[in-house]
């Protein structure tokens, strides 16, 4: 088969993509001007940084190091607060609509009844999907326990977010937890269009010259090569259970990452760190790897191999 017959468009919750390639949210913050880069350099869809109802700071430096396996980072939730972010994302979706490209909200709070509030406030930036980051392992003094730790209380913000838009919702879940299915179904239940899976895998470094942890939050979340068997498992547990669409993402960072993923059972197919590690272009690399594989395989289209990994 030719590269060029081969078909990358799809559809995620209603929501068309030239390509399954999506920004993972956080690692590009939310600048209009880099996120709208980031769909020059080939992306299918973009997700802007996860944002709360207040203005917060972030952890002291350092907070994300490279190492060996990918990345770990406890950046903890950076974001400019509800108000300041709607202008900068409504400017971001007029600059990735001119090129086709849709706009993913992120959005995360403290309580359900803020999850709610979040989320009547991002309706007015009107992006094509709202992100519901119930995971992030970085937070959690603050926090408690994620979200996305239990059936029942990730089924409530998803409610709680429900009620409050018609834009399609995509719950972002931990594989730090002994049954994700289990929780994604609980997403589905209570109304979620799609499940983006997996946030980072809660981890620690240690500079033994130093004899203190690497992170000045201790621990953080690992993410990158060494995560991807996590979350191909995660991904693949997650498509056997439910009937909504899944963005796969931990640890993709090549044209055959990203094929893995779809035959796991993935819609879309989210790419973080490696944009760290191999530049923006990260995207028309991984994009062209894959049309690459998928010539040489046979495969004419995303279908075709969607979840065949896992019947
Ligand atoms: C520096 C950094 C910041 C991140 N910030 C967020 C965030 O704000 N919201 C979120 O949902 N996920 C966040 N993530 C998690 C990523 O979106 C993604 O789920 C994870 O990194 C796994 O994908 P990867 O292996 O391709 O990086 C962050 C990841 C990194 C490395």
């Amino acid at each position: 088969m030719n590269k060029s017959e081969v078909d990358l468009t799809c559809e995620l919750a209603g929501v068309r993509m030239r390509n399954p390639l999506v920004l993972a949210s956080g690692v590009l913050g939310t600048s209009a001007a880099l996120l709208e880069r980031v769909g020059q350099c080939g992306a299918g869809g973009v997700s802007a940084k996860s944002c709360g109802p207040e203005a917060r700071a972030g952890h002291p430096n350092p907070i994300a190091v490279a190492w060996a396996g990918g990345v770990v980072n406890a950046v903890g939730l950076t974001n400019p607060g509800l108000e300041a972010e709607i202008p900068a994302l409504i400017e971001t979706r007029k600059r990735l609509h001119a090129q086709g490209i849709p706009l993913i909200a992120s959005i995360f709070a403290p309580t359900v009844e803020e999850f709610g509030r979040m989320t009547e406030g991002i309706n007015a930036a009107e992006p094509d999907l709202i992100e519901v980051n119930i995971s992030c392992p970085n937070v959690g003094d603050e926090f408690g326990t994620p979200f996305s730790g239990s059936v029942e209380s990730a089924a409530a913000v998803t409610q709680a977010v429900r009620a409050n838009t018609a834009i399609p919702i995509a719950i972002k879940l931990s594989p730090n937890v002994p049954n994700i299915a289990r929780i994604a179904l609980a997403a589905q239940d209570a109304g979620a269009n799609a499940i983006t899976a997996i946030n980072t895998v809660p981890g620690m470094l240690i500079d033994p010259y130093a004899g203190r942890p690497v992170l000045s939050n201790q621990v953080g979340g690992v993410s990158g090569w060494s995560i991807k068997p996590i979350a191909l498992r995660c991904v693949a547990e997650i498509c056997k259970t439910v009937t909504i669409p899944v963005i796969g993402l931990g640890g993709v960072s090549r044209g055959l990452d990203a094929a893995e993923m779809i035959m796991a059972g993935a819609t879309a197919v989210g790419v973080g760190s490696a944009v760290w590690q191999r530049g923006v272009d990260v995207f028309a690399v991984i994009t062209e790897e894959l049309r690459e594989f998928m010539a040489g395989e046979g495969y004419p289209d995303l279908e075709s191999m969607r979840g065949m990994a896992i019947r």
